[in-house]
């Protein structure tokens, strides 16, 4: 006797039904922020953990399981075997070493490489159409290092980039002009880091270009106020870390909106870290930074052409070869 008694003879689910499933690695701070966030968004069937420490991680599984209650149903899983992930749609990596305070992120990569050695392939093997999205730092020279080492076409090998960057920069200006941050457009591209550069040139607030808002507000602003508020997002991360150990809320919900726009084929514009050999005149070598990318189902699905004013270029140009004579070290 089934639990239910059936009213009609249901019909199997559509073969073609898609079965989405995002693979995290990595189930840390940053794993876990992820892992929560995309299931309070309903992004998928099934989401799979995997890190190297057994009993962190089957805590993990539990205490998500155990939210059941008050979640879209989704089936979770957690392994320390890849074969976990097999059949992924998005592989989400965050496992590695993460910045002490006041380190830079650039001090992470040695270690990070030796790890990524280990990771990618499995992943690779197991989910050979997947889109892979690399969070771990230091992020671009992670995402060149993913890609060589998938041999996956490099629309599949995204990097978070200045995703996260971008949001802080919209919460800045939203805080400093008293609006919403969602009505703030702005980018920060190039390096996930240090270098990042902010194209002060494209912002709008609502549609209006800020230095002309600020102009017809007459909200006097100096070139020095801008910068500052550059500085902020750029120290951002080392002021989190050096006051709770580790950032995470806000990559996790960056990284999760990133999950979505590819997941549901958003077909929308971020700023994150992509192959930008070519583009915007950075020749130097293959290199990923953070350009405005168009995202779907198929991972990058176009670089936009964005307004820069030859400085803004110049520094995004500076920014590419601080990645780029890192990863020349490296010798791969
Ligand atoms: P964490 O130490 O809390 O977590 C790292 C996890 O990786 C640990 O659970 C560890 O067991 C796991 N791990 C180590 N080796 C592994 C392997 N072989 N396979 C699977 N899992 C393995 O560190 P947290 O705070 O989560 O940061 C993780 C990374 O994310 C760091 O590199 C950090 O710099 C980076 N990050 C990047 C951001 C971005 O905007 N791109 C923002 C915040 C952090
Ligand atoms: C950030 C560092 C950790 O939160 O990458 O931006």
């Amino acid at each position: 006797q089934s639990f239910f008694k059936s009213i009609q003879h249901a019909s199997p689910p559509s073969p073609t039904k898609r079965h989405n499933k995002i693979s995290v690695i990595g189930a840390g701070n940053v794993g876990m922020a992820i892992a929560q966030t995309i299931l309070t968004q309903d992004l998928v069937d099934e989401l799979v953990l995997v890190d190297a420490i057994p009993d962190k991680l089957r805590g993990e599984m539990l205490d998500l399981q155990h939210a059941a209650a008050f979640l879209p149903r989704t089936k979770i899983q957690a392994s320390t075997d890849y074969s976990v992930t097999m059949g992924s749609d998005l592989c989400i990596v965050t496992a590695g070493a993460r910045q002490i305070n006041g380190e830079s992120r650039l001090n992470l990569l040695q270690r990070n490489v030796a790890l990524f050695k280990k990771i990618i392939p499995p992943l690779v093997r197991y989910s050979p159409h997947c889109v892979l999205l690399i969070v771990s730092n230091p992020v671009d020279v992670l995402t060149y290092i993913a890609w060589k080492l998938s041999g996956f076409p490099s629309n599949r090998v995204i990097g978070s980039g200045t995703n996260l960057d971008s949001s802080r920069f919209r919460f800045l200006i939203a805080d400093h002009l008293d609006v919403n941050a969602q009505d703030v457009q702005a980018y920060i591209v190039g390096e996930h880091g240090d270098s990042s550069v902010a194209l002060w040139s494209s912002i709008s607030v609502g549609g209006v270009p800020v230095l002309s808002f600020l102009e017809k507000q007459q909200i006097a602003y100096e070139k020095e106020m801008l910068e500052n508020i550059h500085k902020e997002v750029i120290n951002g991360a080392y002021e989190v870390i050096s006051l709770k150990g580790y950032t995470s809320w806000a990559i996790g919900y960056s990284v999760a909106n990133l999950a979505r726009t590819i997941m549901r084929n958003q077909r929308k514009i971020h700023p994150v870290s992509v192959l930008a050999k070519g583009f915007y005149g950075i020749d130097g070598g293959e290199v990923f930074i953070s350009l405005p990318a168009q995202l779907g189902r198929g991972g990058v699905l176009g670089v936009t052409n964005i307004h820069m004013t030859e400085e803004e270029m110049k520094r995004l140009r500076d920014s590419a070869i601080t990645i780029l004579e890192l990863q020349n070290q490296l010798g791969i």
